[in-house]
């Protein structure tokens, strides 16, 4: 499936006040969005004023009744709203406005505007009134933002919770009169949706539905070298080397020496038999069954299935130069692209940001760049550039910033 190339075009407005997640969640949504393949850019007005008049305004410059700063936060929230509507004049597609628009006449302007522009927006407000998780958000987030460099903990946290109680002083929740909206509340626990249709709205409130904080590995890795990795060739479904099952060992003994700290550990395969070798002896060693997927089967290489990629060179020269051309929209004859693989690891992707325990990837080389790209956010023209090796697992640990990661070479015994 090829993304169209034109389409509408949307703007989502997130609506909250301070320390409910907003840009955590606006960041989380643009990597998501691009990594499907639309244009997507988010507009910070924190980042702009910060910009404009440095790092300095404490919680009075964020009371209302503070007429002077009133002007200069307007001025900034217009113009970083201009740059939106801009941008998606040009290239863009979805345009995030991270903001707190809390109040009825913010979100009327921005709703006229996209009417204006013939726009579609999309309101996703992130609702929390659990004091302990604001405390917590804070806490992480907040005291160390650029806003506070210098102040003691204390002083940043005096401040910001003065600033928050200035927003919740003017702040309106969204009603039917918003028009098209999504309200996570309590992150997650329920989750409102008002006049939401099309594809793109859809996929947004299902990921937003999904998508936790909480800090877990996600261990990826190639099966073990196959016999069609040992004769060059591409696709297929044959079975392990003596390497490659050395290497489902290895893997065992190495998931197994961290069982201790992963009691609900789930292992996903393809249906594959490579994968399917590959993983049999983790689970055995930590009792457990794996769970096969179809979408983590290896790109789909049509009628070059089973070739070498001197072959294909010989037999379809347009072919493999159309394909070193741009590897990411490249269609196989009869198979896929890149781009096709990425639209069947939606659901995946949806899964491992719903789950909150560790989950092991035993899957294939473009397979897992996909997967790769979604979490350390690259740009998609280089996923399919990935250096992904045999023997290899990579560890990525998601956090409320972005994702640390960790590369290591299983030693293998020798032959
Ligand atoms: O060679 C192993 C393999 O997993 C093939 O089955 C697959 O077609 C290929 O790698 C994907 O890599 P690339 O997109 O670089 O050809």
């Amino acid at each position: 499936m090829s993304l169209p190339r034109r389409g509408r075009k949307y703007m989502i407005a997130m609506v909250g006040l301070p320390a409910r997640g907003k840009t955590f969640t606006a960041r989380k949504l643009t990597g998501y969005l691009s990594w499907l393949g639309y244009a997507t850019r988010s507009f910070n007005v924190g980042e702009r004023r910060r910009q404009v008049l440095g790092p300095g305004q404490d919680h009075a410059f964020f009371d209302p009744a503070n007429l002077d700063a009133n002007v200069q936060r307007e001025a900034l929230t217009d113009d970083t709203l201009d740059d939106a509507f801009l941008w998606l004049q040009q290239e863009g597609r979805i345009a995030i406005f991270d903001a707190t628009n809390g109040t009825r006449e913010r979100r009327s302007k921005i709703r006229e505007r996209c009417a204006r522009e013939d726009v579609d927006l999309l309101f996703v407000e992130l609702f929390e009134d659990d004091p302990k998780v604001i405390e917590d958000n804070v806490r992480e987030t907040k005291v160390s933002s650029p806003d506070y460099v210098g102040s003691d903990t204390a002083t940043a946290l005096r401040d910001f919770r003065a600033r928050i109680a200035h927003y919740e002083s003017v702040y309106r929740t969204l009603t039917d009169e918003d028009g098209c909206f999504v309200r996570i509340e309590g992150r997650g626990r329920t989750v409102v949706i008002h006049e939401v249709h099309g594809w793109v709205p859809g996929r947004v409130v299902l990921f937003l539905s999904n998508l936790q904080v909480t800090r877990r590995p996600i261990w990826l890795t190639r099966h073990g070298e196959s016999e069609f990795n040992q004769a060059g060739r591409i696709g297929g479904d044959s079975p392990l080397s003596p390497r490659g099952l050395a290497y489902a060992r290895t893997l065992a003994e190495h998931v197994g020496a961290q069982s201790e700290d992963l009691p609900d550990l789930d292992v996903w395969t393809s249906t594959l038999q490579r994968t399917l070798q590959t993983a049999a002896p983790v689970c055995e060693a930590m009792a457990l069954e794996s769970g096969d997927w179809k979408a983590l089967d290896e790109i789909d290489s049509g009628v070059c299935d089973g070739m070498t990629y001197e072959e294909i060179a010989e037999r379809h020269p347009d072919e493999f130069r159309a394909r070193g051309d741009d590897k990411l929209r490249y269609r196989y004859p009869g198979g896929e692209s890149y781009q096709d693989v990425i639209q069947r690891l939606d659901r995946v992707i949806v899964e491992l940001e719903r789950y909150r325990t560790p989950v092991l990837v035993v899957a294939h080389r473009a397979v897992l760049r996909a997967l790769y790209g979604y979490f350390v956010q690259l740009p998609p023209e280089r996923v399919p550039h990935v250096d992904m090796p045999l023997h290899t697992i990579i560890e990525l640990t998601p956090t409320a910033y972005g994702c640390r990661q960790e590369w290591r070479e299983l030693a293998m015994p020798e032959a």
